[in-house]
């Protein structure tokens, strides 16, 4: 196992080039069982969970030929419809396979994910709607195993709670059924629009793209012809890296990112007393000189995004008065919380909601990664902390954070990952 060892206090000065959204990429990726053609992705990141969603592909049997910055995939050989436990433990967002492998197979099973570090994370608003549209489900020894042996028929789905992959799964299951869909209360996250832009651009009829209601007319099993795209940058890696600016007072460019999906991040940054530029494609953070306290509450975009609270609460420990952070979504993602108390924070947690008593000095030790956002929030602290940090646990990082080191590197980071016991 990796972990990295991080050298505190070094200031940060330069560009660092935002790859693409891991979160755009799995859908998008599923997506690909809805083909006819062999698939081209570009500007997909180099990160652990494109490996595994990947992995589960070729494991069904489709053909995937990877590029420079991209890969193409090939479903047409494609044969399995089982996604087995061995890999969706490794991944919750295997889950997304089930819509398309349903709308296209007419049966698909696929391993419940189990618990999650940061809370329940239930699925059944994925497989009530799927029941909607027709489909027999059984839950059978830790499986899902769904049937619609005549295909699925649209219907209208009122979703209870506003959910990402749910409605990606839908969205893709509907773009096969018979007939029209509407999806009601539908995710507009950019990474859920992006998906509605390709099929749409595949000849899927989508009316509604980027807002709650989406009416989605299907194909009646006929496959897609889907054209090649470059994925959208990652809105949660950009927010983590103009946090790195934020918190060591540095001068900071990110590149070949999409600032207008970053609205709620800019605003809060800004509310804290950074000053940014903001160009098309790149964003400049500049230091300053008190950082202040600031209210945090995480919804679904385009508010706060659940996925930048960590790193804001990291950042927190440096503003100079009391800050609040409210967790709306996620029911224990303030894992991150006691490492960082470890490391010197004064953060005290009530329920959904943490207090952070600014200004902390903090000192670098050994901590533990637990989730993947939770990660990047102790490597923030490290760039801060008074001596060495090392981050354990780094495999949560890995699965969402394309070269992290590398990246800190040119930015002037002393960083090194090193193999445990060794
Ligand atoms: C996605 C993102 C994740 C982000 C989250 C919230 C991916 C691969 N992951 O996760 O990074 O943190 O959105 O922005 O895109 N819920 C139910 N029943 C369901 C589905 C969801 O109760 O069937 C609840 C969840 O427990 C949670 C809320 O709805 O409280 C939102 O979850 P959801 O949007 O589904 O999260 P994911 O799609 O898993």
């Amino acid at each position: 196992m990796d972990y990295l060892k991080i050298k505190g206090k070094s200031a940060l000065n330069g560009t660092i080039k935002i790859s693409g959204a891991k979160n755009a990429s799995l859908p998008l990726i599923a997506m690909t069982i809805l083909a006819k053609n062999s698939v081209v992705i570009k500007n997909l990141p180099s990160v652990a969970d494109i490996k595994t969603l990947l992995k589960l592909l070729s494991n069904l049997g489709a053909e995937c030929q990877f590029l420079d910055d991209g890969v193409i995939v090939d479903t047409s050989s494609m044969h399995e419809t089982k996604a087995t436990y061995d890999i969706v433990k490794t991944m919750r967002a295997s889950i997304l396979v089930l819509g398309p492998i349903l709308a296209r197979f007419g049966h698909c099973e696929v391993s419940l994910p189990g618990g999650c570090a940061i809370g329940q994370r239930p699925i059944d608003l994925h497989l009530k709607a799927l029941e909607q549209m027709g489909a027999n489900i059984q839950i059978k020894a830790g499986y899902i195993e769904a049937t619609a042996p005549n295909g699925l028929n649209g219907c209208e789905i009122i979703f209870d709670k506003i959910t990402v992959t749910g409605t990606a799964n839908i969205v893709m299951a509907a773009a096969l059924a018979k007939g029209e869909t509407t999806i009601i209360n539908a995710a507009r996250e950019p990474e859920v629009v992006q998906l509605c832009e390709v099929l749409h651009a595949s000849g899927v009829a989508i009316e509604g793209i980027g807002t709650a209601v989406l009416k989605i007319i299907g194909t009646d099993r006929s496959l897609l012809e889907i054209p090649e795209f470059s994925i959208i940058p990652d809105r949660i890696e950009a927010g983590t890296y103009l946090c790195a600016g934020a918190i060591s007072r540095s001068q900071l460019t990110i590149t070949n990112t999409e600032p207008n999906h970053l609205g709620a991040v800019i605003a809060k940054l800004e509310e804290m007393g950074f000053e940014l530029d903001i160009e098309e494609k790149s964003i400049t953070i500049h230091p300053t000189e008190t950082i202040k306290p600031v209210k945090i509450v995480t919804q679904e975009y385009p508010a706060f995004p659940t996925d930048m609270q960590a790193q804001f609460m990291a950042l927190a420990t440096q503003a100079e008065g009391v800050s609040i952070i409210e967790e709306r979504l996620f029911e224990n993602r303030f894992m991150h919380v006691s490492e960082l108390q470890r490391m010197g924070a004064d953060i005290s947690l009530n329920g959904h909601t943490a207090t952070i008593n600014g200004k902390n000095t903090l000192s670098g030790t050994d901590v533990m990664a637990t989730d993947l956002r939770a990660s990047s929030a102790l490597v923030l602290a490290a760039l801060i902390a008074e001596g060495e940090t090392n981050v354990h646990r780094i495999y949560h990082l890995d699965r969402g954070y394309d070269s992290l080191e590398k990246k800190l590197q040119n930015v002037g980071v002393t960083v090194e990952r090193l193999k445990e016991g060794l």
